[in-house]
Parts: C-alpha cells; sequence; structure tokens
C-alpha cells in the first residue's frame, strides 16, 4: 500500500479533544503514546504505535512551551528514526513569535532561534495567526513548509451571531490586521487605540472616538491576551467613557497570572481554541483540518 493510501497518525502532546477531533476530520489515527516524568522531572516518552512508513502528525498546544518543546522534539526524533516518512507540527498558539527584535543591546531573537530548532526537527508546520508584525511572513524565519490558519472568518462568524451592532476596537496597531479583516467579514465598523507600553504589566491606551457609536456594543479583538494588561487598560478607558460592557476576543487566550479572573470580572472574555481554556468558544478545528490535508 502506499504512504498516501495508510491513514496518517497523530500523536497528541495533551488530552485535548483538539486531536481527536482533527483525527476524525482527516480520518487519521490516534497514535497511542507513554509519557511521563521521571521523578527529577526529566521526560520519558514510549511510543507505543508503530510508525513505520506512516505520515506522521504531532498535535500540542505550545503555550507555555519550554518543557513541551523538549517532547515535540525527542518525539520528532524518534519517529524519524522508527521510520515515519514525513512528520509534521499542528501547533494553534506559535510561541515566541513577539521577540522579532533587539530592543536593547544584547537582547536575543527568540522568535529566529525558535524557527531554526522547529526547522530542524519537522517537515511541515500548521499553526493560526502567529504573531506577525516586524516578519511578514512565517518564511522569513521558518525553513520547513508552513500553513497559516487565518481565524478571523470564525471569530466574524460568532460576532454576527451573538452581538447586535458591534464595534470592533483593536487596542493598538499590530491588532489592526486581524481586527480589520474581522471587521470587513463581520460587516461592522472598527477603531484602532494607540498603545504605548512601559512595562510587562503597564500600557497606556489611547481613548476612543465615541461621538458616532454610542449605541454600539464594544468589542475588543486582539492576537493574544497575556498578562492581560492591554486589555484591562482599554477596558477602564472605555468604562471612563461611559461605553457599555465590552466583550474582549482573543485569538490566543495564554492568560498569564490573574489575567482571565480580572478580564472576566469587567468584560465577556471569548477565545478560539488555540490554547485550551474554558473561555474557548470558537472552534478552528475544521480549518486547521483543511490547512493539515494541504501538506500532508
Ligand atoms: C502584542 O503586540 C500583542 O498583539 C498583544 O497585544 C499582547 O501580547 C498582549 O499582551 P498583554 O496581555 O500582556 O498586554
Amino acid at each position: 500500500m502506499k504512504t498516501e493510501q495508510i491513514p496518517a497518525l497523530i500523536y497528541a502532546l495533551s488530552a485535548d479533544p483538539l486531536a481527536a477531533a482533527l483525527a476524525a476530520e482527516l480520518e487519521a489515527e490516534i497514535g497511542q503514546l507513554e509519557r511521563r516524568n521521571f521523578p527529577d522531572g526529566e521526560h520519558y516518552l514510549r511510543l507505543l504505535t508503530d510508525c513505520r512508513d506512516r505520515r506522521v502528525i504531532i498535535c500540542c498546544h505550545l503555550n507555555q512551551p519550554n518543557s513541551k518543546l523538549l517532547e515535540v522534539l525527542f518525539l520528532a526524533a524518534a519517529a524519524r528514526e522508527q521510520g515515519a516518512t514525513r512528520i509534521g507540527l499542528i501547533t494553534p498558539y506559535l510561541p515566541y513569535m513577539r521577540q522579532d527584535k533587539a530592543f536593547l543591546d544584547g537582547e536575543v531573537i527568540t522568535s529566529r532561534y525558535f524557527a531554526q530548532i522547529l526547522s530542524q526537527a519537522l517537515d511541515w508546520l500548521v499553526t493560526v495567526d502567529p504573531h506577525l508584525h516586524r516578519y511578514h511572513s512565517l518564511n522569513e524565519i521558518y525553513t520547513l513548509q508552513t500553513r497559516v490558519v487565518e481565524a478571523a472568518p470564525a471569530i466574524a462568524h460568532w460576532i454576527q451571531q451573538q452581538i447586535k451592532q458591534p464595534l470592533l476596537i483593536g487596542p493598538d496597531s499590530e491588532s489592526e490586521q486581524w481586527v480589520s479583516r474581522v471587521a470587513k467579514l463581520a460587516g461592522a465598523p472598527y477603531q484602532i487605540l494607540q498603545k504605548t507600553r512601559h512595562g510587562d504589566y503597564d500600557v497606556e491606551i489611547s481613548t476612543l472616538d465615541t461621538a458616532r457609536f454610542s449605541q454600539h456594543t464594544p468589542i475588543l479583538v486582539d492576537d493574544i491576551v497575556s498578562s492581560g494588561g492591554t486589555m484591562l487598560t482599554t477596558l477602564q478607558q472605555l468604562g471612563a467613557q461611559g461605553l457599555p460592557r465590552a466583550t474582549c476576543i482573543a485569538v490566543h487566550g495564554l492568560f498569564a497570572d490573574r489575567a482571565y479572573t480580572q478580564l472576566s470580572k469587567q468584560a465577556d472574555v471569548i477565545t478560539c481554541n488555540t490554547v485550551l481554556h474554558p473561555s474557548n468558544q470558537i472552534d478552528l478545528h475544521p480549518a486547521l483540518a483543511q490547512a493539515t490535508r494541504d501538506l500532508l
């Protein structure tokens, strides 16, 4: 039987519904793995499903990536050694994209090195809306084959179903690429604010032009919520300007520390299922499966 006729094998590195949904959509088999840590924290991995002559998909949510990355690399190397024909990674959130420049002398541009590490280990990568700010495409730093899934259609659909008269708000210039696209697809107006970052938790956001939009529901849209500082400061700004309770939508909800608790006191918080979280309401598995099919 030709390799393409044998179902692809998905090794999932977290117990989550995404891998099962992708397997069903791609008619792939879920590979069995034994995973644990030695008492000192080092990883133990064993591939219980034979991957010889098979196309292998590693499915992993690479938020909090430092330890997970090692498992991906070990698994890819072992699958390669055991005879897998082609090995790819589905990570709906692609980490280490924000350090795309040395702002201070000596700063390490981690995005580049992370890209090199994954590119050496794998044949292809599928992800959702990577943080492309100073890079225009993943190809500037990744040398493996890539496919990028756009979350905007699913976010726009959610907004159309759930919100009457939305006004989309992007908290900073970087968010314009996502906000303008969602706004176009949802047929909604949008405004982009200006952000000045003073520290990890300390940001300043410009005021909104409310004159034309007093009857609208504010919907904050950003690619990432990390410390929550950007969204929280924007919400405070909107509150001070007398706007009604907002909805915050992020493609990737990383929610460091108390970010989600603080945000959900002030707004309805919705995310895509790129990082597993109770706020996941926008399902991207059909688009991820489609992108993966292209690469298999
Ligand atoms: C950065 O430019 C991103 O688009 C987000 O605005 C940022 O990562 C949000 O971070 P935080 O939640 O820590 O303010």
